[in-house]
């Protein structure tokens, strides 16, 4: 009985990453010119926006999939950043998985 359980857990887990790994399927050169604009904020050092001083988050290295599900919740209103939704509001899902694989691939 316990073998089995453990070995349908595995199996779970064994789609789980399958549907992972399709979802990485952005195209991260399509990426670094699409995420142009996000660097203005996202891209500078220490992750604080010149003028107004503000914090934003560090988007390099996180996973794709985070960066995509996030980008999906601004633009459905999900999530409530005014900024962040008007950014994501104009994202087709392409340019969310382009994007997301660009940031991804950075390490800062
Ligand atoms: C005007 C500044 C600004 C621009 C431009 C901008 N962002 Fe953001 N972004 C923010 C701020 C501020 C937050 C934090 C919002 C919050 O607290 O929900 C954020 C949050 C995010 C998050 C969530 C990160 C997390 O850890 O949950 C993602 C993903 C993101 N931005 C992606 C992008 C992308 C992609 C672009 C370009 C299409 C972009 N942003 C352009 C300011 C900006």
């Amino acid at each position: 009985m316990r073998t089995r359980t453990g070995l349908k857990m595995l199996v779970l887990c064994l789609g789980t990453l399958a549907t992972a790994s399709a979802f990485a399927a952005g195209d991260a050169e399509a990426g670094r010119s699409k995420a142009f604009t996000c660097m203005g904020c996202h891209g500078v050092p220490s992750y604080t926006n010149a003028y107004p001083t503000y914090h934003v988050p560090k988007l390099g290295g996180q996973h794709a999939q985070y960066l995509v599900s996030a980008l999906q919740s601004y633009k459905s209103g999900q999530r409530s950043h005014g900024t962040m939704r008007a950014q994501a509001a104009n994202l087709s899902d392409q340019d969310m998985e382009d994007i997301a694989a660009y940031f991804a691939s950075r390490t800062e």
